[in-house]
């Protein structure tokens, strides 16, 4: 038995999905614990390739159990969408697949009144995803407005609460942006208890289900989304996600307590990107950084949005390794630098003229950070086809001993592609 965290240790799309997939044929329970289709993680093997939001990698290895537990904030029309797209291509999802009534429901009002405070905040907007996430955890911590999936699917409290919850809304809406159009509850009811009635059957405690399973020593992997620097309370605040986005979110998110996880694997892309608003001190905005675009293929799963580029960043992922409290970690798409004649890694800032290795809790300070590198030789080979750490270019071995050294951490995974197999075990 072994309890497995995979956690994103810099802005997100880490590649996480990859590593949760080559993980699954060894646990036998797949846990999303957070966020919802704000999130696009790629699986890629025998040359077909998924893109999930909500579902858990577990979804397509069968005999595995998946689990969207109480953290996850769930679109159903999305969640439907996604689970039709993977049954269409082969895959069953039955009883393989439970959600948590503990969970928190996305409506449309969500989207709207989002649209509205990322417009309020002019040039300095979040660049969120635009799925309602932010609002409907809004709502959550709020409770006043907040619908649980465990409400959505018993039909007489959704409709008391869409009674409740829809005039208060538009009110506020109509207020904020006079051509608003009211949202009907009538109108919202049907459509979701069209959603509701599909969903159902799928519902349960996840909670007492993790519970039981610990006990019955069961092996588990909590598949992170987001990344650390994204979290709501350690991230580059206000240009985070709006949840516990390091490790500490598994235990709210789930209900597993921290003590049950044996190992924290922390996923590191081999340089940085980011998607959205926010300082990001190793951003290239040259040649250089629109290589890494195109040969990373670096554009958003969920928004297609270009994702900002940069060297990386081990001030920041060296911070995000300490608040996951990593064992070891993976390093993913190594083979994108495999062109570039010299490397940077930044090991330091300068922030007004003093030089730290201590990540800024604030985002002023971390916008004024100029990074301090360490210049390494590149290694000018196609490494895509290397599975063994001795097989790899001297100088990209240099670069990975670098990476650990001033992460903190053992590499234990390296990734030379997409694919399922062009991944390398130490
Ligand atoms: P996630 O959100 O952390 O799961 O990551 P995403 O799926 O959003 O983004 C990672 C992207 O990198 C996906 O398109 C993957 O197919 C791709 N990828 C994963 N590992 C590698 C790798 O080692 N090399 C290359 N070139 N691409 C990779
Ligand atoms: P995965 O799981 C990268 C970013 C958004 C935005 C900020 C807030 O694929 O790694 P939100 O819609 O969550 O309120 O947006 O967070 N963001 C991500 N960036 N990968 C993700 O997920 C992200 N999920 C949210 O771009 O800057
Ligand atoms: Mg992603």
């Amino acid at each position: 038995m072994s309890v497995t965290a995979v956690i994103g240790l810099q802005w997100g799309d880490e590649a996480k999905g990859k590593i949760v997939d080559l993980l699954t044929d060894q646990h036998e329970i797949v846990v999303r614990y957070l966020g919802g289709n704000n999130a696009g993680h790629t699986v890629k093997f025998d040359g077909q390739t998924y893109k999930l939001s909500l579902l858990p990698a577990g979804i397509l290895r069968p005999g595995v159990q998946s689990v969207i537990a109480n953290g996850v904030v769930i679109n159903p029309k999305a969640l439907l969408e996604e689970m039709k797209s993977i049954t269409d291509r082969g895959l069953p999802i039955g009883e393989n697949l439970i959600i948590s009534d503990r969970g928190h429901v996305i409506f449309p009002y969500h989207h709207a009144e989002e649209a509205i405070f990322e417009a309020s905040r002019g040039d300095s907007k979040i660049g969120t995803t635009m799925r309602g996430i932010g609002t409907c955890y809004r709502d959550k911590i709020g409770r006043a407005h907040a619908i649980r999936v465990g409400d959505f699917v018993r039909p007489a409290v959704l409709r008391k609460r869409l009674e409740e919850i829809v005039p208060y809304k538009n009110q506020i809406l109509k207020c904020l942006d006079p051509n608003f159009k009211p949202f009907e509850v009538q109108a919202l009811y049907d459509e979701y208890m069209g959603y509701a009635d599909q969903l159902r059957p799928r519902v349960v405690d996840t909670t007492t289900f993790l519970h039981k399973a610990l006990r019955d020593k069961k092996s588990i992997l909590f598949e992170g989304a987001q990344g650390s620097l994204l979290d709501i309370d350690h991230g580059t605040f206000p240009y985070v996600t709006s949840s516990n986005a390091s490790a500490c979110g598994i235990q709210s998110g789930s209900g597993v307590p921290s003590r049950a996880i044996d190992r924290i694997i922390g996923v590191v892309k081999a340089y940085t990107t980011r998607v959205g608003g926010g300082p990001c001190p190793t951003e290239l905005l040259d040649e250089i950084g629109q290589h890494i675009r195109d040969e990373g293929h670096e554009y958003g799963t969920v928004t297609g949005r270009p994702r900002r580029c940069g060297w990386l960043d081990t001030v920041a992922t060296k911070y995000g390794a300490n608040l996951a409290g990593v064992d070891c970690i993976a390093v993913m798409l190594l083979d994108v630098l495999g062109k570039l004649d010299e490397l940077k890694i930044c090991e330091a800032y300068e922030i007004d003229g003093e030089r730290t290795t201590d990540f800024p809790s604030h985002v002023d300070d971390l916008a004024k950070a100029k990074p301090v590198y360490r210049t390494l030789p590149g290694w000018k080979k196609d490494i895509t086809g290397v599975r063994r750490m001795a097989d790899f270019p001297k100088e990209a071995r240099a670069y990975l001993d670098s990476v650990s050294e001033l992460v903190g951490a053992p590499v234990e995974i390296v990734s030379v592609g997409p694919d399922r197999e062009q991944t390398v075990l130490s």
